[in-house]
């Protein structure tokens, strides 16, 4: 395995879009046999159909604990495992009702303590968690995604001590284009990346494939564990 994806498995969860879609793309082009897995059977069909390479596909909600535990006993073996589920909506302090304040803090923050807790990962690969450049910037209009992006990168640190040798590192994403704004009003979406776009210091919103890399440099750098990786196009220092 080491420096090399070729032959490795790779499962990434919350892989049938976005970040995980262009991750798991990039490691089965670089050789690993990957699974995604997500809610919607017809997003995991198109992915599998995406990636080619002979990509796997589960249908896996991983709020569903007994659900998310019978799939890691039935398939124990990965080399590398991404979480890169989201949560769902997000909203100021009195604008976001708690059950999906809720919901929010299980699906993302949850999804990976579980993730570490019931997978098993071979002693030379690496666990990857994604998060957000909220942890380190707070909005008041996202309040809650900036603590669950901050209890992650947490994690994360306190992950690579637990689960030593596995290496375990976080990506904590800027603005990217990715379907996670697919319900937002396409004139608001354009003027907010237009924006981010003109004043962020790399003059250009991100990609899914800008963090893709990033996530790939993590999982081969046997040197690399305990880290949080920003990849923001400059978003925290602007
Ligand atoms: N895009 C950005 O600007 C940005 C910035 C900072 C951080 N991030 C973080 O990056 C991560 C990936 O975001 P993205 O932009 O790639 O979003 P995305 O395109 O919406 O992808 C999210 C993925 O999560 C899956 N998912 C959601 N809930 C799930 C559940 N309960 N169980 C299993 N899968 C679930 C979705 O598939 P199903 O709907 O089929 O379940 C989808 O595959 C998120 O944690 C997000 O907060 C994104």
């Amino acid at each position: 395995m080491g420096r090399s994806l070729k032959g490795s498995h790779v499962l990434v969860l919350g892989g049938s879009s976005g970040i995980g879609l262009a991750t798991a793309t990039a490691a089965a082009a670089a050789g690993a046999s990957v699974t995604v897995a997500s809610r919607s059977s017809e997003k995991v069909s198109a992915a599998v159909a995406h990636i080619g390479h002979a990509a796997a596909g589960v249908t896996l909600d991983t709020t569903n604990d007994s659900a998310l535990e019978a799939f890691f006993s039935t398939h124990p073996d990965w080399d590398h495992v991404v979480v890169s589920v989201a949560a769902g909506r997000s909203g100021g302090l009195r604008d976001l009702s708690l059950p999906d304040a809720y919901g929010n803090m299980n699906a993302k923050f949850w999804t990976a303590y579980k993730t570490a807790r019931f997978a098993r990962i071979a002693p030379e690969g690496s666990l990857t968690l994604v998060s957000g450049f909220l942890s380190q910037r707070p909005n008041k209009d996202a309040l809650l995604q900036g603590c669950i992006n901050a209890a992650l990168e947490s994690l994360g640190r306190g992950l690579a001590l637990a689960l030593s040798p596995v290496r375990v590192n976080t990506v904590s994403p800027g603005l990217i284009d990715t379907p996670i704004r697919a319900a937002m009003p396409a004139d608001k979406k354009k003027a907010m990346l237009d924006h981010a776009a003109a004043t962020l210091p790399a003059r250009r919103v991100g990609q899914a494939d800008d963090v893709a890399d990033a996530i790939l440099m993590l999982m081969t750098n046997p040197f690399m564990t305990g880290s949080t990786l920003f990849i923001d196009g400059g978003g925290m220092i602007s």
